[in-house]
């Protein structure tokens, strides 16, 4: 007898089951298409945004999501992903280390706000830790992105360095972020970042590290450090081999909150031989000395050699009449100068930033 006579009443309901998963599939592939269709179609509205990341697990601390630790969440990511991977960290104080590895790549952190969603370190290296292990995030995979989201180190002066964000990341995107320490707020250590519209507050040596980093639409709020000068950039360029260097594009550098009226405050101190930073088209707050820069123990060759450039910033700090005469120091008018360090043509952040949801202009204002 053939098989297909054969109509008990279990092999009815298996072949109702068979066209109800038929179903099921053909009305998954309609709306993986709607979707599909729907993003592409954010793509060409909004070239500066493109893309929305839909964050595909949740972290809450109070067990409401898929997971209740940042670094459990970041755990389960698969490694070497290709696409953005979002993971969505409902308001909370997390009171954690967290690490994002060489192999866990393209993750996107999407917080609720740098009020509401914030990761929390006290660590420092008069405790006794390495530098990267003081930070309440050390990032090293590529395309690392964070969204709404303050970072920060409550270890108190007198600790030493004990940093809030260090960022190793090819790649990577900060946006909407906080961070916050009282020593080393942020190590940009090696390789192209970028952050937009995040907020720094810092007192002593606020931005440190030898990446290829460009601030964008950031807001600097410097403190007043116990002892000695308070300082926003080491930047730790060793050779003319790679360009790295910390840009300042539409920034705002400014005292911090209820600073006392004689704060001051440098734009940087060399951090190697050929230590690079540039500040375009920014507000300087009063709190910037009229030197602007310090030596901070360099000897002359190192002077010569870093290049410290200034173009078209205002504000009460941003006068050069009375700026430091090292060789190193310049003040850029030409357009084409000051235009080799915008996100466009220094890190070509057209090229990989379109994918990330993070706003950013390319060239000079
Ligand atoms: C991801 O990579 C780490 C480090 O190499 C490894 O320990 C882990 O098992 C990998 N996970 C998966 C799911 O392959
Ligand atoms: C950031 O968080 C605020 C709420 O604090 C929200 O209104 C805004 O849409 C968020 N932005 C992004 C890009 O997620
Ligand atoms: C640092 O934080 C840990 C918990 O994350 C806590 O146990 C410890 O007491 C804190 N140390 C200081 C000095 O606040
Ligand atoms: C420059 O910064 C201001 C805030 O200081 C902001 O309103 C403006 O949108 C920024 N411009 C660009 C092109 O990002
Ligand atoms: C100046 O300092 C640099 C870096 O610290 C060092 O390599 C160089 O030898 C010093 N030059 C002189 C003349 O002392």
């Amino acid at each position: 007898m053939p098989t297909t006579e054969l109509t008990s009443e279990g092999q009815i309901i298996s072949r109702i089951l068979n066209y109800l998963t038929v179903l099921i599939m053909m009305a998954t592939a309609v709306l993986v298409v709607v979707k599909f269709t729907v993003s592409r179609h954010q793509e060409h509205s909004s070239p500066s945004t493109s893309v929305v990341i839909i964050p595909q697990i949740t972290v809450a601390l109070d067990g409401s999501g898929d997971f209740t630790s940042i670094s459990d969440a970041v755990a389960a990511v698969p490694n070497f992903s290709e696409d953005y991977f979002g993971i969505l960290i409902i308001a909370g104080f997390y009171r954690e280390v967290v690490r994002v590895p060489k192999e866990k790549t393209r993750i996107v952190f999407i917080g609720e706000g740098p009020l509401r969603t914030i990761i929390s370190s006290n660590r420092s290296e008069a405790e006794g830790w390495r530098k990267e292990s003081t930070a309440a995030a050390w990032v090293s995979g590529e395309g690392f992105v964070a969204i709404n989201i303050t970072f920060e180190n409550t270890a108190d002066p007198g600790n030493g360095y004990a940093v809030s964000f260090f960022n190793e990341a090819k790649k990577s995107a900060l946006y909407l972020c906080g961070f916050k320490s009282y020593e080393n707020a942020i190590e940009a250590s090696r390789n192209t970042q970028f952050y937009r519209e995040c907020t720094i507050y810092g007192a002593v040596n606020v931005i440190s590290g030898d990446a290829a980093a460009v601030f964008q639409t950031c807001t600097i709020n410097m403190g007043k450090p116990a002892r000695g000068d308070s300082v926003l950039t080491v930047q730790n360029r060793i050779t003319l081999i790679y360009l790295t260097a910390f840009v300042f594009h539409n920034c705002t550098v400014d005292a911090a909150p209820r600073m006392p009226g004689d704060a001051v405050a440098y734009l940087g101190k060399p951090g190697g031989e050929y230590s690079t930073v540039v500040l375009l088209q920014s507000f300087l707050g009063g709190i910037v000395s009229p030197r602007g820069w310090i030596a901070a123990g360099a000897n002359v060759s190192v002077l010569n050699t870093v290049y410290y450039g200034e173009y078209e910033n205002r504000g009460p700090g941003a006068g050069t009449s009375e700026r430091v005469s090292w060789a190193g120091f310049r003040v850029i008018r030409d357009a084409s100068e000051a235009n080799k360090f915008t996100l466009g043509s220094f890190i070509d952040g057209k090229q990989w930033l379109p994918k990330t949801s993070v706003k950013f202009v390319e060239g000079l204002i």
